[in-house]
């Protein structure tokens, strides 16, 4: 099952428990940046949560995706999850060192109908597009509909894959610069495993090897 070689250890992931495969997957794919994923219940409740299992997937389309894993083993959807269901419409923030405590308040399991906007104190703004607010205090917001969902797996660490095209961008105009992000200035942050988050750190550049 777990084969150890002099300096290396070779896991089949399929073959160890799925805590064991969170770990070594939180562990490893890091930094993850943390998507602060506005959406709106059919009912009109806002609901605000953080999201690490978070990239970009395309720019041609402006895709981004995310994926809420199913909680109580498997077996039931966080509210995000919930909301994009019944309307597919969000609004997506990149989280700052600014925005991060608040950012945590809000990842508190909750129950379905309560405002994350006042637990955590961000500031609810309207969008331009989509129902759900902007958080006021996040330099870059993208406003989102639903582009393809993929179901992935079952059980215990099982997700959904929320592919969102961007329908309209909004950035700080101190982090902009002719459509460059200022990364120093936008500051993210992001998750590391267990309760760890990072900060940017050093930024160094590379050219690009002619070939
Ligand atoms: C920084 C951070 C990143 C997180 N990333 C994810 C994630 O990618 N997927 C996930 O299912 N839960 C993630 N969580 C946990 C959810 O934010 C948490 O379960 C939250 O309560 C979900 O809220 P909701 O039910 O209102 O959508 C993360 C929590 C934190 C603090």
């Amino acid at each position: 099952m777990i084969k150890k070689q002099p300096t290396m250890i070779s896991i089949s992931p399929d073959q160890i428990q799925a805590q064991d495969r969170y770990k070594l997957a939180t562990g490893s794919v890091i930094p993850r940046p943390i998507a602060l994923v506005s959406t709106l219940s059919n009912e009109g409740v806002p609901n605000l949560s953080p999201y690490s299992f978070f990239t970009v997937a395309a720019y041609s389309p402006l895709i981004l995706v995310f994926f809420p894993l199913h909680f109580k083993k498997g077996e039931e959807l966080k509210d995000t999850a919930k909301n994009m269901f019944q309307n597919g419409e969000c609004v997506i923030h990149i989280t700052t060192e600014e925005m991060a405590e608040k950012a945590n308040v809000t990842s508190g399991l909750y129950e379905y109908g309560k405002n994350e906007f006042e637990i955590s104190g961000f500031t609810p703004i309207p969008s331009d597009i989509v129902k759900p607010f902007r958080v006021k205090e996040a330099p870059v917001q993208f406003e989102g509909k639903l582009y393809k969902h993929v179901p992935i797996g079952d059980g215990l660490g099982s997700s959904d894959a929320f592919f969102v095209e961007v329908v309209r961008a909004h950035f700080d105009e101190a982090v902009f610069d002719d459509f460059k992000v200022k990364a120093k200035v936008l500051n993210p942050i992001s998750r590391l495993a267990g309760m760890s988050w990072g900060k940017l750190g050093d930024v160094f550049e590379l050219m690009r090897p002619e070939v």
